[in-house]
């Protein structure tokens, strides 16, 4: 085939971009039907212990209320493999916020007035949601991520440690954080006749059928769950949540479609958070500022139903060279709703205390912080051993440095004064795992010379659809307006979720296959196409960390500039700057806006975002954005995202590395060394609120 120019890495615009400004992309709750009911959950108004009676006459007494599931009452359902989706099966009430009811009504309006007049009665027992690091059910788990050991070691890090010429030996603490996608969770489910079709707003619903299919008994041919817009999800929307479970629960009870859309106060005890973090960080090393040994000591909390461990000594087994080190993950079960993944879960708070500890050492090391990261890149990944199958760290550092106008900077603290304003800059270096998961996709050449591709990838606002026509443009050397793609929904060739910063990796190796397969079919072809033209298929097995000789990370280092009130304790960033070295870019434009979003929820982690666990009552005291504070438009300055090209042949045939997450990773850092210059204040506690600023 005659050569074109490569449609990969061009800045595509995103294909459903129209849709979505002008609001004819239909969302999950936006699926009206004839007789479509909409139910609201009743969540638990205790901590812990059971519903001994659920009242419902008045609920049912409200006009347009047509039913109240109860665990009396409601569809029982197979064991789930996920616990936190056996909904209205039993009275135990694990954390407050639990779902014990379900309102079933005509309109939204009846429904919420409905879940307000439903009167349970419970069996209250003491509740423990209080993290400390002496707690005494801490105990180490055996893996974190669901497959790394939580604790490693080499050499001696204690004694390494106590000999060591330079030290820093520092807590930090990283308060819960809440998902608040765009879009709250939401599902609509109908019958029809056999047939049960879901919308639901999720990162992956080929996982999404599999798990309705378990939990109600159900053939998967019979069952099609939807996700064609998803107003974000960066975790939350990983895993099915209780509101898939409860459309369907109430359209099998009632056989009438049915909508359950979360109301954003529900969210924080439903769709997981990030666990809190408790770090302590230990850096030992020569006075020319080489590590001689490193300890990142986590410790964190998970539920009374579901183990999560937020992997957040993981990037220490990257990150430095050092003879003797140590990373420990430690989990207390409380009466906590299940955290689960937010965004770079592990590597984002993980970074915060590792990054902030460098620029400790280098405070202490009277070394430039760039510097003292230079002097300690290994040739190899610390902890495995393993080589690299591409790291350009080095160079994000310098590059950043250079755009950035680091060697500008005067090295004091507090040097920097406009009138009530202390003024500083940062750095912070990042990490992210190059992740890729089995996927299937089919290419069909048309007899009207265009091609279709169909996968069951999720587009969840990152501009899935678009990158995947550049990949299928690109393997079959054709122009990009060739090209049609279905994505998001279970009956297209099955695929792996939106996460893991994997996403575009899996789907895009199995529609690159198919694609170079349907080229050798063409190439073998003669004559005029067949009226459904010409198919081909893909099955690309990704792979597993744990078989590969490499190690595979993307790398990146985040620059910040702040301002400092020393009237009002406010930080203002002025600048943000990132490079990032994370393989093939196959989308500037889409690619530009994934680390501008991660480095914006980024600055939210350092300045505003935070929750707090109210000991008395069991619960987050910030549920909604009216207490959870995510950057508003005025919080965010000039992002600048830059990356450096990277070839590395040992990824996928693409050769990219995934960008969704790595934005996050580094900025808190960044933003926290650079107030730290500023004021010459350490401060180790996150969000930097004028409170702890002052
Ligand atoms: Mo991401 S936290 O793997 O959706």
């Amino acid at each position: 085939m005659a050569s074109v120019p490569t449609a990969l890495g061009a800045p595509a615009e995103r294909r459903e971009g129209l849709e979505k400004v002008t609001g004819t992309a239909r969302y999950a709750a936006e699926q009206p039907r004839p007789g479509r009911l909409h139910a609201r959950p009743v969540p638990a108004a205790i901590a812990r212990g059971r519903v001994t009676g659920v009242d419902t006459a008045a609920a049912l007494a409200v006009p347009g209320v047509r039913a109240v599931l109860t665990h009396d009452n409601a569809p029982r359902l197979a064991e789930p493999d996920d616990p936190t989706l056996s909904v209205l099966q039993n009275p135990q009430v694990p954390h407050r916020g639990w779902f014990v009811a379900l309102v079933v009504a005509d309109t939204p309006e009846a429904a919420r007035v409905g879940a307000a007049a439903v009167r349970i009665a419970y069996d209250a027992q003491d509740h423990d949601v209080t993290l400390t690091d002496t707690h005494p059910d801490a105990y180490v788990p055996e893996e974190v991520g669901g497959e790394y050991p939580a604790r490693a070691e080499h050499g001696e890090p204690e004694e390494a440690f106590g000999s060591s010429a330079v030290r820093v030996d520092v807590a930090y603490r990283v308060p819960p954080l809440h998902n608040h996608p765009m879009e709250p969770h939401a599902s609509t489910a109908h019958w029809d006749g056999e047939r049960l079709t879901v919308h639901t707003s999720s990162q992956g619903s080929t996982v999404v059928r599999a798990t309705l299919a378990e939990l109600f008994g159900l053939p998967e041919e019979r069952i099609t769950v939807v996700a064609e817009h998803v107003g974000g999800g960066f975790g939350s929307k990983g895993t099915p949540r209780p509101d898939v479970v409860l459309a369907v629960m109430a359209t099998r009870h009632t056989g009438r479609p049915v909508t359950v859309a979360l109301p954003r106060r529900m969210l924080p005890a439903v769709v997981g958070h990030r666990a809190p973090t408790l770090h302590r960080v230990r850096l030992g090393a020569q006075s020319d500022g080489r590590l001689t040994s490193v300890l990142h000591e986590v410790t964190t909390h998970t539920s009374r139903i579901k183990e999560f461990v937020e992997q957040a000594a993981m990037p220490a087994r990257v990150m430095y060279a050092a003879p003797h080190s140590r990373t420990l993950h430690r989990v207390v079960p409380l009466d906590v709703p299940s955290p689960s993944w937010m965004r770079a879960p592990g590597e984002a708070p993980g970074m915060y205390a590792l990054e902030s500890a460098m620029d400790e050492l280098a405070g202490e090391l009277g070394l430039d912080p760039v510097e003292v990261r230079v002097v300690n890149e290994p040739d190899r990944e610390p902890d495995s051993g393993k080589p690299f199958s591409s790291r350009h760290l080095v160079e994000c550092l310098r590059e950043g440095a250079r755009r950035f106008g680091w060697s500008a900077r005067d090295p004091r603290p507090g040097s920097r004064r406009e009138g009530p304003l202390l003024v500083g800059s940062g750095v912070a270096a990042a990490t992210y795992p190059v992740q890729v998961s089995p996927s299937t996709a089919e290419a069909r050449a048309l007899p009207d010379g265009g091609f279709l591709v169909r996968v069951n990838a999720t587009d969840i606002g990152t501009g899935a659809r678009t990158v995947l026509a550049q990949v299928a443009a690109d393997a079959l050397g054709v122009p990009l307006d060739r090209v049609r793609i279905e994505v998001g929904s279970s009956d297209l060739p099955a695929a792996p979720l939106a996460g893991g910063s994997s996403g575009t990796a899996s789907w895009g190796w199995s529609v690159h296959e198919a694609c170079t397969r349907l080229t050798e079919a063409l190439a073998a072809h003669t004559g005029p196409l067949p009226g459904d033209g010409i198919p081909a298929r893909a099955d690309t097995a990704g792979t597993a960390d744990a078989d590969s000789p490499w190690a595979r990370h993307a790398f990146g280092a985040h620059f910040a500039e702040v301002a400092v009130d020393t009237v009002t304790g406010e930080v203002r960033v002025r600048r943000l700057l990132g490079v990032y070295a994370a393989g093939h870019i196959l989308n500037a434009r889409t690619a530009r806006s994934q680390f501008v979003g991660g480095m914006t929820m980024g600055l939210g982690m350092a300045l505003t975002e935070g929750s707090t666990m109210d000991a008395a009552f069991g619960d987050f005291t910030e549920a909604d954005l009216a207490a959870y504070h995510v950057p508003a438009h005025a919080d965010v300055p000039e992002i600048e995202a830059h990356w450096i090209d990277e070839h590395d042949p040992h990824l996928n045939p693409m050769g990219s590395k995934g960008i969704g997450e790595i934005g996050i990773v580094g900025t808190p850092a960044a933003i926290g060394n650079a107030v730290h210059h500023a004021t010459g204040a350490r401060l180790r506690e996150l969000p930097l609120t004028p409170d702890r600023v002052l």
